[in-house]
This record gives C-alpha cells, sequence and structure tokens, in this order.
C-alpha cells in the first residue's frame, strides 16, 4: 500500500470566522451595521415594547405572544422554579471556592439525572423541559448565592414576573421598576447571539442527539472563558483598579503597552458599535446615579474614549452589563452565571431547532502534521 504525501487539500480559516456552519430563524447579527435581529424583530424595537418573557417567547415560537399568552407561559415558568432537593444537597456540598459557573454547569448537569424527559425529544416533552430548564436554571443561581452567603433560600413569588423573581430570590429585595427595567433589559440582551461559540457548542452536542441537558452543559463550559461570557467580571476589574478618571489614560496605556487586552471591548461580529451596549449605557447611568456610583461612569465614559481612540474599538456588551449588575448590587462572581441564565432561553431555541431538523455536526480539519513516519519497536525508541 503506497503512503500517502498529502492528507487534504483544505485549509482551514482561523476561529472559523465567517464560516457558515448552518441556517437558523432564531437570531441574525449585522456586525457591519450593528443590527441584532431576535426572530425578524431588531432588538430595539423589543427593548421598547417586550419584557424578557415575551423575548423567550418569540425565540421558542416564532411569534410574539398575546396577553394571554404571556400570562399562562409565565405562571408555568415561575411554578417551575423548584429544584429537586438533591441538587440543592450538591449546591450546600460544593466547595465554597467552586466558582458560580462551575457549580451551575455541574448542577445544571445533574438535573438530566433527575428528570422524567430527559431522554424525550419528542416536540411537547421539549417546550416541558424548555420552562423548567430556564426555571430551574434561575434558581441554582440565586440559591446558590443565598446558600453561601448563609442566607434562607427563597420561593418564588407566583404574582412577580420570571425577571423580579431572579433579583429577588438572589438578593431577598423585591425589585424597584428602575431596577426591573434595566434587569429586564439586561436579560434580554444575553438572550441570543447567532451561532457564537456556546450556542455553537449546545448545537453541536445536540446534533449528536445527546439530551437538552447536556448540550446546555456544553453551552454552559463554553461560556465561561474570559473571551466570551467570563468577560463581564472581567471587565469590573479596571473599576476596582483605577478610581478616578484621570488616571484612566495611563492605565489602559499600560495594558495595551503589555499587549493586555481590555475586557468589555471588541466583538467578533460587530464592527461598529454593538447595539446592546448602546441599549444598556442609559440603563447604567441611571442605576449609577441611584446608586451613587456617579464616579463609575465618568471612569466607563473615559475608558470608552481612550480605548476607542487607541484601538478604534467599541464596548461590547459586556462592558455595561457589569456596569449594570454591579450597580444592582449583584455579586461580580455572578456576573457571568446571571449571564448564562438569560443565554440557556436562547440555547434551548437553538437545541429545538437542531433537533427538528437534525444532521449530526461533523466537520473536517486541516492536517498540519508529519507523515510517513515509521514506527519502531518499544525497545527501540
Ligand atoms: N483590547 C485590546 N485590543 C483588542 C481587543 C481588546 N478587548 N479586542 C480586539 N483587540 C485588538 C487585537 O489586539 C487585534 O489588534 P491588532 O490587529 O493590532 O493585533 C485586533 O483588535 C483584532 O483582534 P482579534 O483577536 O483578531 O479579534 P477577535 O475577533 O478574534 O476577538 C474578541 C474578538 C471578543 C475575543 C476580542 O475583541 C477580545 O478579546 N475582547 C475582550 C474580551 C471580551 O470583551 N469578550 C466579550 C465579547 S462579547
Amino acid at each position: 500500500m503506497t503512503k500517502p504525501n498529502t492528507v487534504t487539500s483544505l485549509t482551514a480559516l482561523r476561529g472559523l470566522e465567517n464560516v457558515v456552519a448552518g441556517s437558523t430563524r432564531i437570531c441574525t447579527v449585522d456586525g457591519r451595521e450593528g443590527h441584532l435581529i431576535y426572530s425578524g424583530y431588531e432588538i430595539r424595537e423589543l427593548a421598547e415594547h417586550a419584557s424578557f418573557a415575551e423575548a423567550v417567547y418569540l425565540l421558542w415560537h416564532a411569534e410574539l405572544p398575546t396577553a394571554q399568552e404571556l400570562g399562562s407561559f409565565c405562571a408555568r415558568l415561575v411554578s417551575e422554579m423548584r429544584l429537586p432537593s438533591q441538587v440543592i444537597e450538591m449546591i450546600k456540598l460544593a466547595p465554597p471556592s467552586a466558582h458560580p459557573m462551575d457549580l451551575l454547569r455541574t448542577a445544571v448537569s445533574a438535573l438530566a439525572m433527575y428528570d422524567p424527559e430527559t431522554e424525550d425529544r419528542s416536540t411537547d416533552a421539549c417546550d416541558r423541559k424548555s420552562v423548567r430548564l430556564l426555571a430551574q436554571t434561575i434558581t441554582i443561581v440565586a440559591d446558590m448565592h443565598r446558600i453561601r452567603t448563609g442566607q434562607p433560600v427563597l420561593s418564588a413569588d407566583l404574582e412577580m414576573s420570571l425577571a423580579a423573581n431572579f433579583l429577588y430570590m438572589l438578593r431577598g429585595q423585591v425589585p424597584t421598576p428602575e431596577e426591573l427595567a434595566a434587569f429586564e433589559l439586561l436579560l434580554m440582551l444575553h438572550l441570543e447571539h447567532g451561532f457564537n461559540a456556546s450556542t455553537f457548542a449546545t448545537r453541536v452536542t445536540a446534533s449528536t442527539l445527546s439530551s437538552m441537558h447536556a448540550a446546555l452543559t456544553s453551552g454552559l463550559g463554553t461560556l465561561r472563558g474570559k473571551l466570551h461570557g467570563g468577560a463581564n467580571e472581567r471587565a469590573l476589574d479596571i473599576f476596582e483598579q483605577v478610581d478616578n478618571a484621570d488616571l484612566i489614560e495611563e492605565y489602559i496605556d499600560g495594558m495595551l503597552n503589555e499587549g493586555k487586552r481590555i475586557m468589555g471591548f471588541g466583538h467578533r461580529v460587530y464592527k461598529v458599535e454593538d447595539p446592546r451596549a448602546r441599549l444598556l449605557r442609559d440603563h447604567a447611568r441611571t442605576l449609577c446615579h441611584r446608586a451613587g456610583m456617579a464616579d463609575l461612569e465618568a471612569i466607563a465614559t473615559r475608558i470608552e474614549s481612550v480605548v476607542l481612540d487607541r484601538k478604534g474599538i467599541y464596548p461590547n456588551v459586556d462592558f455595561y452589563s457589569a456596569i449594570v449588575q454591579h450597580a444592582l448590587g449583584l455579586p461580580k462572581p455572578y456576573f457571568t452565571a446571571i449571564f448564562a441564565c438569560a443565554r440557556t432561553a436562547g440555547w434551548l431555541a437553538h437545541i429545538r431547532e437542531q433537533y427538528e431538523d437534525n444532521r449530526l455536526i461533523r466537520p473536517t480539519s486541516e492536517y498540519i502534521g508529519p507523515l510517513n513516519k515509521t514506527a519502531k519497536p518499544i525497545s527501540q525508541r
């Protein structure tokens, strides 16, 4: 048999930039013009006229709900927020040093063992599991914080929305209308973003006909990294290290001279300002003023102008998400986990779309290793 000289003539595209890896009806991003569209609706429209739960309904059903549909959808979501007691025990047993994203990923994976419909991929079962998984994911994050800070876990209030319950169950206070408006928007903006790394990971897992729980676990592991969802926690670092807008220029120049990245800036797809950052900026301002953190806003504005001047790049959603979450009194180690709860709804939409018209996702690679080596017996190596 002849030995190969070359294996393939294919060339890999680094980071799969601009590679079309599938079709979707769920979302599209126009990075050159700065448009983000959920199921046909520009994100600006939804931010103005819809809540987080309405946007979730849209992604799962391809239509915005009527008032009656929304009422029963919200009631279903809030009534599914209870966790199996074994999962609560698992949260209690986790080392206090474990990152919330690691514990969230482990707990979501564990839910598969307690869900009677884990292996059922029928449309109805997937609908029921979507409601359950979104609601339970939020409770895991809220309960985790309460347990780790020695506070009692709180039950959902059936009179409040999913987003309001999330804030209430985590902080123990019913949010003000201003806080709730900012948090509803924050969750809506984190809900979905096309074929990003974590969504692609969930679709790859779903394409093997593995469970929704397994696919979400892949998404959570992928979102955790600091180049993806983990950026919002790191974005707050600057504010902790520099508390004076006059020192920002020197600080940013120092970071860039050392070849470091400014977290919360730049984007693979957006070449103009991230529309999500634009929508969150005003809420960040209002909340900072209300919380007596006006200096934070001045520093943020300064960071934006210096980074734009030096690198020509804009803040992404994580920059303002970090500021809004901080102003809401949410703890920094939970920023990515809170993002993950919202994105869970987007992942669930993609998992269902993948199941509905599935073909195993199995790409190929450009081989750049050696060829024609001869294997010697171990005694001669
Ligand atoms: N800080 C400083 N420089 C940055 C930067 C940042 N946050 N983001 C991109 N750049 C620079 C790169 O250094 C590079 O500059 P060069 O051409 O002079 O070498 C150029 O912009 C292109 O960067 P590249 O890494 O090719 O872009 P990418 O598309 O692979 O990366 C991100 C996209 C998101 C990974 C990148 O912008 C980043 O690391 N941002 C910080 C993390 C973050 O906020 N992630 C959340 C995204 S929503």
